[in-house]
């Protein structure tokens, strides 16, 4: 019998503890985890076991689990690996709910079975494992360090996930030293059981939870990953830093965790789609975090600059667009509001440029009439040293200022720029959580994500969409080419597939001889298209097995024989099946529209400019499936070609709709057909609104078979 998983909120305020390898050694990870735990103020029972028995910090150490009363949530495991699984059977079958093994030494160096045989045996009797491979854990909510980081975890509303123990470790320290509080920081490992979906259903309930950050290396669990993403990212910020993003960084985080990184275009949209920020670093995303942590959603979208040097005026407006940030631009509030209290030689335009001779008081009397204002929404407040602004005056201008604003639930940034004094005194600031940074880029990007968090509220969740397909033909197909050995499907087996799914085609036959070809010609109408059939050519053009536009009888036998003479040149083996008449498609804007299974989040779709050039235009875009349509239309735009589709320089806008109506289509084929593992119709050409689209080409790729033969 298998046992009901354990609630996750139990990992986060367990009522009693153990350490499983304790040690009485002062230099080791066992004594190390031990002292966090006693040093950070956990409340509940906590027991060190380890057979020495003892004492280890006036705590009594039980020589197994069986000496210990009463119910454990949680076990911290920091044993050597030869002696974890005996642990963690110890574990489960003494009822506790988590384990965290601390211990290295599994699938990270290719010891996945050990490693799967031990997840496997917890989840049978109802425990659950975080890691191996991990260094522990810390939630604010029982205070409880369970890591064997440096300590000193300054309480407060961030968490993290991460799945590089060095940095995470690390970044207990970092965290400390800025002054950014963690309500909980949680390290994933090798996720051979708990992944960051279980931790995220935990943390988006969690109050004390006001931002959070996710490192990650790899995704393993794709779908649940995305649709607690989805929900979470409506609710609280999630800024995600993905490491492995160039090909090198991608192998090398691939050796580190054993696990895959998927490639980064495909995170990158399926964060989008999800409302998840992204940081290129984790300076960025500490930074995002905490500044939105603690910053209250804008009520509109009406952005003031406010400066005392046009240079960074001007650089702060192209960190804006970059990042998102609209600028107010009514010349006539601006005038009336900051008129008064900008110099005549300044400026009203946004930027306000109070100019080079401003003061603390300048700026006071500037930031009083924006916060007054309610068309300013928020606020990028810019600070160049000059020797007309007493330095020692900017540590209080800009904290009181940031308290007014705050008080009013008003968005505001700062920058400032200059020598030792002005660093050192934003330092201090930036400790006391007041949002200053030295580069104005840096400013801006928090109040631009800030903008983008801000505008998953404005979309609510989106249901997924599904069309209906024909499964038994689609079946049927599958099982003729297994049946043939094969792993791909010939072109005629491609359109049928099409017609099951509901996706339009042109019109077209297979021919078995010249006179069926000249028959299906006159039928389909000219001009036609001839191709080869034949499983043994797939390189069709290259092997001369292709004649477009043929406009007569004539041509048609012509072609018919030039096909076959030079496919028996260039493939002199090859078993010829016929040829395929088909109507010569019209031309219209060509389009690519493929679903894949991604490793990391399973079925994927993807769409974008088609054609010849796809792969050096690379102008395409991902979503994980289930999606709906109203995602799909928002991926449409994504792409930099997305004008074509609405018709540029006189031609009429292309039919969009069946162009969702493809995306959607595919993406049910993909989602509910695992025998598949790849469609590519490319191209996909579209035509004038309310004339449709066509799949001009389809390539199908199959997955491996299940171990039982079947399409699973
Ligand atoms: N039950 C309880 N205690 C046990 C035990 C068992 N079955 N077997 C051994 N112990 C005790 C040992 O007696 C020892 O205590 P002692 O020092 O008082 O004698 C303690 O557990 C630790 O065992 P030891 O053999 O000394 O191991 P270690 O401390 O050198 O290493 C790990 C253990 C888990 C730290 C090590 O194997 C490891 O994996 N290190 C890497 C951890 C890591 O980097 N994780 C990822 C971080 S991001």
């Amino acid at each position: 019998m298998t046992h009901p998983r354990p609630d996750i909120h139990r990992l986060f305020r367990p009522r009693a503890i153990a350490v499983i390898g304790a040690s009485h050694d002062r230099e080791k990870i066992g004594f190390k985890i031990l002292q966090n735990i006693v040093t950070a103020g956990y409340s509940g029972a906590i027991h060190p076991v380890n057979p020495k028995g003892g004492e280890i910090l006036g705590l009594p150490v039980r020589a197994s689990l069986a000496e210990i009363e009463g119910e454990l949530d949680v076990v911290c495991t920091c044993v050597p690996a030869k002696h974890v699984f005996d642990s963690v059977r110890a574990c489960a079958s003494r009822g506790v709910k988590f384990n965290l093994v601390i211990t290295s030494g599994f699938s990270e160096i290719g010891n996945a079975e050990e490693e799967k045989a031990i997840v496997a045996h917890a989840r049978e009797q109802g425990m659950r494992i975080l890691g191996p491979n991990i260094f522990g854990m810390y939630s604010a909510a029982a205070a409880l360090d369970m890591t064997f980081g440096p300590g000193g975890i300054v309480p407060g509303n961030v968490a993290i996930i991460t799945q590089s123990g060095a940095l995470g470790l690390a970044m207990i320290g970092k965290t400390a030293a800025e002054n950014i509080g963690i309500s909980a920081m949680v390290s994933v490992g090798n996720k051979a059981d708990i992944q960051e979906s279980d931790l995220l259903e935990y943390l988006v309930e969690d109050e004390s939870t006001l931002s959070i950050l996710m490192y990650i290396e790899g995704v393993r669990d794709g779908g649940p990953l995305v649709e607690v993403l989805q929900r979470a990212a409506r609710v609280k910020p999630v800024v995600a830093i993905k490491s492995g993003r160039s090909k090198r960084g991608a192998a090398a985080a691939a050796s580190h965790t054993g696990s895959l990184a998927g490639s980064d275009e495909i995170f990158e949209a399926i964060m989008r789609q999800c409302g998840v920020l992204r940081a290129e670093s984790v300076r960025e995303g500490f930074d995002l975090c905490k500044f939105l942590a603690r910053t209250r959603t804008p009520r509109g979208r009406g952005t003031v600059i406010i400066t005392n040097g046009g240079g960074i005026g001007v650089l702060a407006t192209d960190a804006c667009e970059k990042y998102g940030v609209s600028l107010l631009d009514d010349a006539q509030d601006l005038r009336a509001t900051f008129g008064p209290v900008t110099p005549s030689f300044g400026s009203t335009r946004n930027p306000i440029d109070l100019t080079g001779g401003a003061t603390a008081d300048h700026y006071d009397r500037a930031l009083d009439a924006a916060l007054a204002n309610d068309s300013i929404h928020s606020v990028v407040a810019l600070y160049c040293e000059t020797a007309m602004f007493d330095v020692a005056t900017l540590a209080p201008m800009v904290a009181q200022n940031y308290a007014r604003y705050q008080d009013a639930g008003k968005p505001i940034v700062f920058s400032a720029f200059g020598g030792g004094d002005v660093e050192s005194t934003l330092g201090r600031l930036s400790r006391d959580r007041v949002p200053i940074f030295s580069d104005v880029y840096d400013a801006v990007h928090c109040l631009g994500g800030l903008y983008r968090h801000f505008e998953n509220f404005a979309h609510p969740l989106r249901r997924s969409d599904e069309a209906p397909i024909d499964l038994a033909v689609v079946g049927e197909i599958l099982a003729g080419a297994r049946a043939e050995g094969r792993t791909f499907l010939l072109a005629h087996e491609g359109r049928r597939l099409m017609e099951a799914v509901g996706i339009p085609l042109p019109r077209s036959r297979v021919a078995r001889t010249l006179e069926e070809a000249v028959r299906a010609a006159e039928e389909i109408g000219y001009p036609v298209v001839l191709k080869v059939v034949s499983r043994d050519i797939l390189h069709k053009s290259d092997a001369g097995g292709v004649a477009l536009d043929l406009e007569n009888r004539d041509e048609v036998i012509d072609a018919y024989q030039a096909i076959y003479r030079n496919c028996r040149a260039a493939v002199p083996a090859a078993n010829i099946s016929g040829v395929e008449v088909s109507e010569m498609v019209r031309k219209g804007l060509e389009l690519i529209v493929g679903a894949r299974r991604d490793p990391g989040f399973g079925p994927i779709v993807m769409f974008g400019l088609g054609g010849i050039y796809v792969e050096v235009l690379k102008d395409v875009t991902f979503r994980a499936v289930p999606t709906s349509r109203a995602e799909v239309l928002t991926m449409m735009k994504e792409i930099r070609a997305f004008p074509l589709l609405m018709g540029v320089r006189g031609e009429e806008r292309k039919d969009i709709d069946s162009v969702v109506d493809a995306v959607i289509r595919i993406a049910t084929l993909i989602r509910s057909c695992p025998g598949i593992s790849d469609i590519e119709v490319n191209p996909l050409v579209a035509y004038e609104e309310g004339e449709g689209s066509k799949a001009v080409d389809v390539r199908v790729l199959l997955a491996a078979l299940e171990e039982d033969g079947t399409d699973a």
